[in-house]
């Protein structure tokens, strides 16, 4: 999967997939563009923009209608996985180990990340939690797998968390993340989301650790940055406080949505250009109805 062929003026043009170590070294020199990723057209359209996109659980929400992401099964993530990885060419593919399937032992996460990897084809999988992770990050990298981690607000844990809240907001509370920053680092994580954490904090953290940061709530400070599509597009019904809405594509589809509603019930909707005409136009019982969309195969008798 690390190269892809793709036409272009006759010859074929050699698309190289970044990797998870391409990633890594883009640490102190650029900053890195992501996005989540959830079919193939909407990753085509990614692609050329952004260096890796992330298949994440946040498409229960956002697609499934669930509340949270705790009920999403390994399954749909493979699904979706695939998908991905058939629409971008050029961007690393990561996809996010639903819960339940990597906490109970590094054995139970090597298999089913396997699988993951296995089946998609994607250049890593990423996995929710700091210290109490890192023996489970050492094992996935030590057996070829590498892994994105994710620390400050972890969605997975939101019953324990209960809710969705900022991190690091008191410094009391930094000790334990820079912790787990360091400690994910160290155990090999190629990078690590920062979610919805205070900027200073996530100052600190990009400063301290060797490996990027990839902020989503967490401020200009990180090394990279990622929000859900469906959020920044302006598709999702409600958007946390860190979201900037690039787009407003859910009025654009409603919008349409109306037009093609309104022209059906007023029958101008399919109009003659839309309708296939009969190729013999003499043929008895067939009225024409409108010019063929399609030219008639010429015959050689
Ligand atoms: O699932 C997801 O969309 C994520 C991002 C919030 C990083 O994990």
């Amino acid at each position: 999967m690390s190269s892809q062929s793709s036409a272009g003026g006759g010859a074929t043009a050699k698309v190289k997939r970044l990797m998870a170590p391409d990633i890594a070294a883009k640490k102190g020199v650029e900053p890195i563009v992501s996005l989540t990723a959830y079919h193939a057209h909407t990753a085509a359209i990614a692609d050329p923009y952004c260096d890796f996109l992330l298949v994440g659980d946040s498409l229960g929400m956002v697609m499934h209608g669930y509340e949270t992401t705790v009920p999403v099964p390994l399954e749909l993530m493979i699904m979706h996985g695939r998908a991905v990885v058939r629409g971008a060419k050029r961007a690393l593919v990561v996809v996010d180990m639903p819960f339940g399937t990597y906490e109970e032992s590094p054995s139970v996460a090597f298999r089913n990340a396997a699988r993951v990897m296995k089946e998609t084809d994607c250049g890593a999988v990423k996995l929710e939690g700091g210290r109490r992770m890192a023996e489970t990050i050492r094992y996935l990298v030590d057996r070829g797998i590498p892994v994105m981690a994710h620390i400050g607000l972890t969605p997975q844990s939101i019953n324990v968390i209960g809710g969705f809240k900022a991190q690091g907001r008191e410094e009391a509370q930094w000790a334990a993340i820079e912790e787990d920053a360091r400690q994910v680092a160290e155990a090999g994580a190629f990078s690590v989301v920062l979610e919805a954490m205070a900027e200073p904090l996530a100052a600190r953290i990009t400063e301290a650790i060797a490996i990027p940061t990839i902020g989503i709530g967490a401020s200009a400070a990180c090394d990279g940055q990622i929000l859900v599509m469906e959020d920044m597009l302006g598709l999702s019904p409600r958007v946390p406080k860190f979201v900037k809405e690039f787009g407003a594509v859910g009025a654009a589809i409603e919008g349409a949505i109306r037009g093609y509603a309104e022209e059906v019930r007023s029958r101008t909707f399919p109009a003659p250009e839309h309708t296939y005409a009969m190729r013999d136009a003499h043929m008895p019982g067939h009225a024409v109805t409108g010019k063929a969309t399609k030219k008639p195969k010429k015959t050689s008798s």
